[in-house]
C-alpha cells in the first residue's frame, strides 16, 4: 500500500492525473518486488520511485524551506524485530530513503541527522541531483511574500495549501508471505519551515510505525502528527484487535479531538491479516494499493475522511 501524499489534489487536474496513475505504478511495482524479495525491499523501492518523480513532496520536488533550502527526512522500519533507521535534515541526494535503510542496517543507530547523516551518504556513495523544481520554487515565492508581509504564519500556510493543493510525504506499508511487515516514508517537509526544523517523518512512531500487528506511515501537518504519536498509536489499536481500516480512522478522529482541525493529517495502515486502512482529515490523499490475487492495483484520491 502506497501514498503520494495528502491536501486537494483534485484542484489540479493535471498534477491529479499524474499522481493517481505514478501511485498505481508504484503499487504494481511494489507488489512484483514484494513477491520476490519481501517486505522491506518493496517499501524501499515504492518510496525511492517517488522520490524521484518531482510530482510528489520527496527527493526531486520536495518543498522550500524559509530560507530557499532544501532538507529533507526519512525513515523505514521493519515490523519483526522493530528494527528502524531514520535520517533527518539531509540535503542534495536523490534517495533519503536508502540512507535511512543504511542507518537501520550499518550502523548501531535509529537515528541521524544533519551533517553527519550527510557524511555518511558520502561514506556509501549515495547519488546527488538537484531537487528543486519551478513548480515547488513558484509555491515558497508567493507564500514566502505573503508570510514577510505577515498575511501569514508558518502554521497558516500550511494548512491553506493543504486546502488547496497536495502537500505531503509519500510512503509504504507492505505485509509479505513471512508475516513480515515493513514501512517506509520521505518527506521534504512543510514550506517556509526554520531551517533546522525535523518532522514526523524522522520520527519512529510518529510518522512511521511497524511491528508484529500492523505497519502505519503519516502524512500531513508533522507538528500535529508528532504529538499524537500517531503511527505508534495506530499500530497498538491494531495490536488490540482493531483492523487497519478502524486503526487509522480512530487515530485520525483522536487527532481532531485531542489538538483540533489545525493540524489535519492523513495515515495509510496495513495489518498482520493483510487488511488496508487509510483514514484523513485532509481534503484528499493520494493512494494506491495491491493484494495477492488483484489483477492490477487500485488508487484512489480519497479514502475516509475523518
Ligand atoms: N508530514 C511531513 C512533515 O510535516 O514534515
Amino acid at each position: 500500500m502506497v501514498h503520494g501524499g495528502a491536501g486537494l489534489w483534485a484542484k489540479d487536474e493535471k498534477r491529479a492525473g499524474r499522481a493517481l496513475k505514478e501511485v498505481k505504478e508504484v503499487a504494481e511495482r511494489g507488489f512484483d518486488v514484494l513477491k520476490s524479495r519481501g517486505a522491506l525491499e518493496a517499501v524501499v523501492e515504492c518510496v525511492k520511485v517517488m522520490e524521484d518523480s518531482d510530482c510528489f513532496n520527496a527527493g526531486i520536488g520536495s518543498t522550500l524551506a524559509i530560507d530557499g533550502s532544501i532538507a529533507m527526512d526519512a525513515a523505514v522500519m521493519l515490523g519483526s524485530k522493530l528494527d528502524a533507521g531514520a535520517v533527518a535534515l539531509v540535503k542534495d541526494i536523490k534517495n533519503p530513503v536508502v540512507l535511512a535503510k543504511l542507518v537501520m542496517e550499518k550502523t548501531a543507530h535509529v537515528l541521524m541527522a544533519g551533517d553527519g547523516a550527510m557524511k555518511l551518504a558520502e561514506h556509501f556513495g549515495l547519488e546527488k541531483a538537484n531537487l528543486f523544481t519551478e513548480y515547488r520554487k513558484k509555491v515558497w515565492e508567493e507564500y514566502k511574500e505573503r508570510f514577510e508581509r505577515g498575511e501569514l504564519t508558518y502554521l497558516s500556510a500550511n494548512l491553506e495549501l493543504l486546502r488547496k493543493m497536495e502537500v505531503g510525504t509519500v510512503g509504504a506499508v507492505a505485509l509479505d508471505s513471512n508475516g513480515e511487515i515493513a514501512a517506509a516514508v520521505s518527506t521534504g517537509g512543510l514550506t517556509l519551515k526554520l531551517p533546522g526544523r525535523i518532522g514526523d517523518s524522522a520520527i519512529v512512531g510518529a510518522g512511521i510505525y511497524a511491528d508484529r500487528w500492523g505497519g502505519c506511515v503519516a502524512t500531513g501537518i508533522g507538528e500535529g502528527v508528532m504529538r499524537l504519536v500517531a503511527c505508534k498509536e495506530a499500530c497498538l489499536f491494531m495490536e488490540q484487535g482493531l483492523s487497519a481500516q478502524e486503526a487509522t480512522e480512530k487515530v485520525v478522529k483522536r487527532g481532531l479531538e485531542l489538538i483540533g482541525p489545525d493540524y489535519p493529517f492523513g495515515l495509510i495502515a496495513v495489518d498482520c491479516e493483510g487488511n488496508i486502512g487509510a483514514a484523513h482529515s485532509t481534503p484528499q490523499l493520494c493512494w494506491a494499493y495491491k493484494k495477492e490475487g488483484m489483477k492490477e492495483a487500485i488508487s484512489s484520491l480519497s479514502a475516509v475522511r475523518v
